[in-house]
């Protein structure tokens, strides 16, 4: 695979054991490389709180920024599923905080389907800074 996904998998794979999911049950594990040539990674942490809980690509986005990265190239995102699972919106829209519309996202199962997509076709018509050029 380009761009060094098959380690970028490894990672998300490796993470995902940390997933922290005792109320869905559903451990998730993401890793991403910046422009830099880093590689941040992150897994989903739930809490009692439901809606406190945190998604994998939220913590490795945390864990970038904390590094003082800013600019995600490339995101792989891995869980247990029968298909590939996609980020939620809310995190669709934290990967364009941080990339182009040409970011690809690759989404694997454990059992090696894989599926990738460039944010774009994720996230079409994104909220961006332009639309706030007025304000
Ligand atoms: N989850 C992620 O971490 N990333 C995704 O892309 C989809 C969903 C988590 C959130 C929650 O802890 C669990 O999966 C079930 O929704």
């Amino acid at each position: 695979m380009p761009g060094g996904r098959m380690s970028l998998l490894d990672e998300a794979q490796r993470v995902r054991k940390n997933a922290h999911a005792p109320y869905s049950g559903f451990k998730v594990g993401a890793a991403l490389t910046t422009r830099t040539c880093r590689v941040f990674a992150g897994c989903n942490v739930e809490n009692v709180a439901y809606p406190e809980g945190t998604c994998a690509e939220a913590g490795a986005i945390a864990a970038m920024v904390a590094a003082g990265e800013t600019e995600i190239a490339e995101i792989v995102v891995v869980a247990d599923s029968p298909e590939p699972v996609t980020p939620c919106g809310g995190c669709r829209q934290k990967l364009a905080e941080f990339g182009s519309g040409e970011m690809l996202v690759t989404m694997a199962t454990l059992g090696g389907v894989t599926v990738t997509r460039t944010l774009k076709e994720l996230l079409p018509g994104a909220f961006t800074t332009h639309h706030m050029a007025n304000g």
